[in-house]
């Protein structure tokens, strides 16, 4: 068995840990062979890659980041992309490639399946915004680095009675935002799923503080939006790619909180800082799991497919279904715990 793999959009704890799953089944258990394709599918447009083997994937797991890199280049940007891929496929005698990515990267999967390469996916993003799987690793890192940063914002946010906003990762969804927020004791937090009033929130936070020493801590998601006209918002900007480079919105609601209030209000924006690093116990498994679940469904020949969480089992649904829709925040959940706190 050959198999191509490559990492492939945003990186993400666990990555390293999915590459050496892959790698100890492919070569142990199927006496196989990897192909470590570099920055997602630039490496197989312009041939460069390297073998990867149990001893080249020592010391990784613990590893954040990608030791193969990862870009947002698909074939499908270039006229003769898919030509270039079939390509490399003949030239390496590939059975076809482990494609480790988010929506994007799994939609350019399924329509390379549609094209004669075979693929198959592995879900990944710390947004766990993929609705195929119950989960993505990544996800339980990032949270866990928010609900941190959080507790350590309550107390200087408590020494100076101030109002502290806090923007995390979430482009489409409020998945960490909602978790790090009741993990972390937020008052308010704010999701892409609901637009929010900037009204209500400061009428909230002004009714909390009044007349007392308080601190507060607001989560926004960086995709969250107010209800249009309500207040300015931040301008993006867009990439070569077409993806809009996010963040600026804690900053702008921060202002407008002060303004509004005139409750001192300082904002904190977590960016980067969650994808990178160390995955937790938690991802690791869960990186490890899809691993090798995907090395064992290239090794059956059964291509087409995503490996997923669902009941605490690895299953393998259809790539077609897996980048069908996006993951949303249960609206049960954030009514009935993220907003049940609600400013009080
Ligand atoms: O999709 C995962 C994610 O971390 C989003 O939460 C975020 O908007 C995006 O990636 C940022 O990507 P980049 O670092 O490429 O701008």
């Amino acid at each position: 068995m050959r198999i191509g793999i490559l990492t492939s959009g945003g990186d993400c704890p666990g990555l390293n840990a999915v590459i050496r799953a892959v790698v100890r089944v492919v070569e142990r258990r199927y006496e196989g062979t990897v192909f470590g394709f570099k920055d997602a599918w630039r490496g197989v447009l312009e041939d460069d890659w390297e073998l990867l083997s149990v001893e080249r994937c020592r010391g990784i797991l613990p590893r954040g980041g990608t030791i193969l890199g990862t870009s947002r280049i698909q074939p499908y940007q270039f006229d003769d992309g898919v030509e270039r891929v079939k390509a490399a496929v003949a030239q390496h005698q590939l059975d076809g490639f482990i494609v480790i990515g988010g929506n994007g990267s799994l939609a350019a999967a399924r329509d390379l399946g549609i094209d004669g390469i075979p693929c198959i996916g592995v879900p990944k993003t710390i947004d766990n915004d993929i609705d195929a799987t119950e989960l993505t690793f990544g996800f339980d890192t990032a949270v866990h680095v928010a609900s941190a940063a959080i507790d350590r914002l309550h107390t200087t946010a408590e020494a100076h009675d101030r109002i502290i906003v806090v923007e995390v990762m979430g482009r489409d969804v409020g998945h960490i935002a909602v978790r790090a927020g009741i993990a972390g004791g937020a008052t308010l937090t704010l999701i892409p799923e609901f637009p929010f009033d900037p009204e209500e929130i400061c009428n909230a936070l002004q009714r909390r503080h009044a007349g007392k020493s308080f601190a507060s801590i607001v989560v926004v998601a960086e995709g969250a939006m107010p209800m249009p006209g309500t207040m300015p918002t931040p301008e993006y900007v867009i990439d070569r790619f077409g993806h809009q480079r996010l963040g600026g919105i804690g900053q702008a609601l921060a202002s407008e909180i002060e303004g509004r209030t005139g409750i001192e209000t300082r904002v904190t924006t977590l960016g980067h800082v969650q994808r990178g690093g160390t995955p937790t116990a938690f991802d690791r498994v869960l990186a490890t799991r899809f691993g090798v679940a995907a090395a064992d469904a290239a090794a059956e020949g059964d291509w087409g497919k995503v490996v997923a969480l669902q009941a605490d089992h690895i299953v393998r649904v259809p790539v077609a279904d897996a980048v069908d829709r996006l993951k949303t925040v249960d609206p049960h959940l954030y009514e009935s715990v993220a907003s049940a706190f609600f400013a009080y």
